[in-house]
């Protein structure tokens, strides 16, 4: 176990946030977690206590005046074959992409369309990521984790954790209750591509690639090249991925919208709902590419769902400009954008203001 007092996040965060938390400890097994929460319990209780995976969606507003909880659990294993299913028990704090790479380059298959998703693999269950049609919570099979309170074991079945779009419990009734120490992933030893996303054939044509040629590890190659071409890169620039979720609407007001604006997107989720992308609104608001005055934190130029920060921005600059870019996309659309980023202030979530 590390534990290092009045620590810098800004390794934590991909945002590039200068922040400090009281004290990070980081724990390579179960028994190190429980050892530390013990710790907390001891000798800090009145202070909060935040569980981060890979800081790549999260957004700290002050410094952190309590514990973070950092998982280095790492490693996979196979614990069960089932006819062309595999079904492989990884350590949380394994990076997911290590992972997404590691299971096609031994013909497990199903993570493909997920490749080059930043963060851990326990935030991929928390989160419940997805990308060019596939979504982790498809192939969850079980979660584990740890209560924070009280350091007893649980585990859920995938049909348990409530996966809907970028949603589970673990984000809802059971926030921050449980540190994730392991998920199961249910793959399969056929590959079967899923290449009905937008963008993703044509990606395939442009690197001259068939469906007959396609190997698992070209899709990843074309799932990595579309993300390079639209997404920043963190090490570079800082940001956190779509900093806004892409709203669903009734039918009824996609309609009306589409009365008065004949061009807007939008994509059919069952009979009744519309789901409208975000960065459309936010462009069609005049903010791709924009920042506040002088601010450091900007819309990003090519993909404006990504807030970026231009160097040394803190993060309530950032929060100023979702905030800007909520009221704008209100008053235009009558749509309310939610983050889909964690926003951290001091120990709590912090509440959004209705704009
Ligand atoms: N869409 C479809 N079908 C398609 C193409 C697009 O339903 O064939 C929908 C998408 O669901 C989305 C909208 O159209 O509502 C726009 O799609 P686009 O590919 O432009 O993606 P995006 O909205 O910019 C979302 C995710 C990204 C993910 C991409 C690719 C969110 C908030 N963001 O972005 O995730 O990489 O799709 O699948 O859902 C992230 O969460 O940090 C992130 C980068």
């Amino acid at each position: 176990m590390n534990i290092y007092p009045y620590c810098s996040l800004l390794r934590y965060n991909t945002f590039g946030i200068q922040v400090k938390a009281d004290l990070l400890v980081e724990y390579e097994s179960v028994g190190e977690l429980k050892q530390a929460l013990a710790l907390y319990h001891e000798r800090m209780s009145e202070k909060p206590l935040l569980h981060i995976g890979g800081g790549s969606n999260l957004l700290f507003i002050y410094d952190f005046r309590g514990m973070v909880l950092h998982s280095l659990v790492d490693g996979y294993s196979v614990i069960a074959e089932e006819g062309d299913d595999v079904l492989v028990r990884v350590g949380a704090g394994m990076t997911f992409d290590d992972f997404v790479s590691d299971s096609l380059w031994r013909g497990w298959f199903g993570l493909e369309n997920l490749s080059g998703i930043p963060g851990q693999v326990g935030a991929s269950a928390v989160q419940n990521v997805g990308a060019y049609g596939a979504e982790v919570g498809n192939l969850i099979e079980t979660v584990e984790g740890v209560s924070l309170s009280d350091g007893s074991m649980h585990k859920w079945r995938g049909s348990e954790c409530g996966y809907a779009y970028r949603q589970s419990i673990f984000k809802q009734e059971l926030a921050r209750q449980y540190a994730i120490t392991y998920v199961t992933y249910r793959l399969h030893r056929t590959f079967r591509p899923s290449l009905e996303y937008g963008g993703v054939r044509q990606a395939m044509e442009q690197a001259a690639l068939t469906e007959d040629s396609l190997t698992a590890m070209k899709l990843r190659q074309v799932i990595l090249s579309i993300r390079r071409h639209k997404l920043p890169d963190p090490a570079v620039l800082g940001n956190a991925g779509s900093f806004f979720m892409n709203p669903v609407v009734t039918k009824r007001k996609f309609m009306s919208l589409r009365s008065r604006y004949p061009d807007i997107p939008g994509y059919m989720q069952g009979a009744n709902a519309y789901k409208v992308p975000a960065a459309w609104l936010i462009e069609q608001c005049g903010w791709k590419g924009r920042r506040l005055n002088d601010s450091p934190a900007a819309v990003h130029d090519v993909q404006p769902l990504v807030l970026v920060n231009r160097g040394g921005a803190r993060g309530s600059d950032i929060l100023h400009l979702c905030e800007e870019i909520q009221t704008d996309v209100k008053k235009k659309f009558g749509i309310k954008l939610r983050h889909e980023v964690n926003i951290i202030a001091y120990g709590g979530e912090f509440e959004e203001i209705e704009p």
